[in-house]
């Protein structure tokens, strides 16, 4: 049993179709996943005994806020250390720490991202030697976004977002992330979307053609076209202040912009690095934005590092 290291991206939704509330109180999703490079970065150490422990550490305070992520059971890098020992009969224990770099609460999936890097990580530590279709079935069972980031580049989501396969895609993107100076809770993001779309929810979401055109052909003009969100309205309305954000960056000529996911992060579409570097000039400035980063997708999924 020896240390490993891994490093995980975040995700983006470049298109997110939701459908109405099922009984088990998830939604049915039609989305694209991107994954960026803006990556956590999770150290499993075994332990002679049998203990899980776990610390979260960060450089950028300002965006990841890392206080309010749990340093105890609740982390899904834990539940997911837990899941893989249950399931393989592992004894040990192990250190998790936890590197952030993926804002908190921002959308882009942080937490579920380290969960996946805590399969992979453990897998490797304990020598459990789970192929990575074994641990994607683990993944599905700690969030709808665990599956996608043990896979990365791009996929099509479906069911509530764990079922992920592939998609034809060409072309790697520029991208500027705007991150909010306090997270929205992805459940209140939801419950918001139930209550203004009460009975008048599309029963199966789906992906647009014009999307999928846009990715096979490589065309940073037409995805930019192409981006949807719905629940934009839903974040807006938990945080009207984001319309400015989403403003300022479309104002300086991005390609396209939504929020990440279920927010508060908002994304935009650069041409090309300087284009990028401009819009995320013109963000600086935002009164709304606590940092802002230039990033790249698509990029590979949990890797040892
Ligand atoms: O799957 P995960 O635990 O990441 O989801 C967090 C919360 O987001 C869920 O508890 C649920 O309230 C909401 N959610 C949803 N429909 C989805 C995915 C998430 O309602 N497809």
């Amino acid at each position: 049993m020896t240390p490993a290291n891994v490093r995980v991206p975040a995700k983006i939704n470049l298109c997110l179709g939701v459908g109405p509330v099922r009984d088990d109180g998830y939604h049915p999703l039609a989305t694209v996943y991107q994954a960026v490079d803006l990556h956590d970065e999770v150290r499993a150490t075994p332990r002679d005994d049998d203990e899980i422990t776990v610390t979260v550490h960060s450089d950028l305070d300002a965006r990841t806020e890392v206080a309010i992520v749990p340093e105890n059971d609740d982390n899904l890098a834990v539940k997911a250390a837990r899941l893989l020992r249950d399931r393989t009969g592992v004894t040990a224990g192990v250190d998790l720490a936890i590197r952030k770099v993926i804002p908190v609460a921002g959308g882009m999936a942080g937490g579920s991202a380290d969960a996946a890097a805590a399969l992979v990580a453990c897998n490797e530590a304990w020598g459990t030697g789970l192929t990575r279709a074994a641990l994607e079935v683990l993944a599905a069972q700690l969030g709808s976004d665990v599956p996608f980031l043990l896979h990365g580049g791009n996929a099509i989501g479906g069911g509530r977002g764990e079922t992920v396969s592939p998609v034809l895609a060409r072309g790697s993107y520029h991208w500027v992330f705007a991150m909010a100076h306090e997270g929205l809770s992805t459940r209140a993001v939801f419950a918001e979307f139930d209550r203004l779309n009460a009975g008048s929810t599309v029963a199966d979401p789906t992906v647009t053609d014009a999307l999928l055109a846009a990715l096979r052909a490589g065309d940073p003009l037409a995805l930019g076209n192409a981006l949807s969100n719905d629940l934009t309205e839903a974040a807006l309305s938990l945080r009207p202040e984001l319309e400015d954000t989403l403003s300022i960056g479309i104002e300086a000529g991005a390609l396209g912009a939504i929020l990440s996911g279920s927010g508060p992060t908002a994304m935009f579409l650069a041409t090309d690095e300087q284009h990028s570097l401009d819009i995320a000039f013109a963000l600086s400035s935002a009164s709304g934005c606590a940092d802002v980063v230039q990033s790249r997708g698509p990029v590979p999924g949990a890797r040892l590092a």
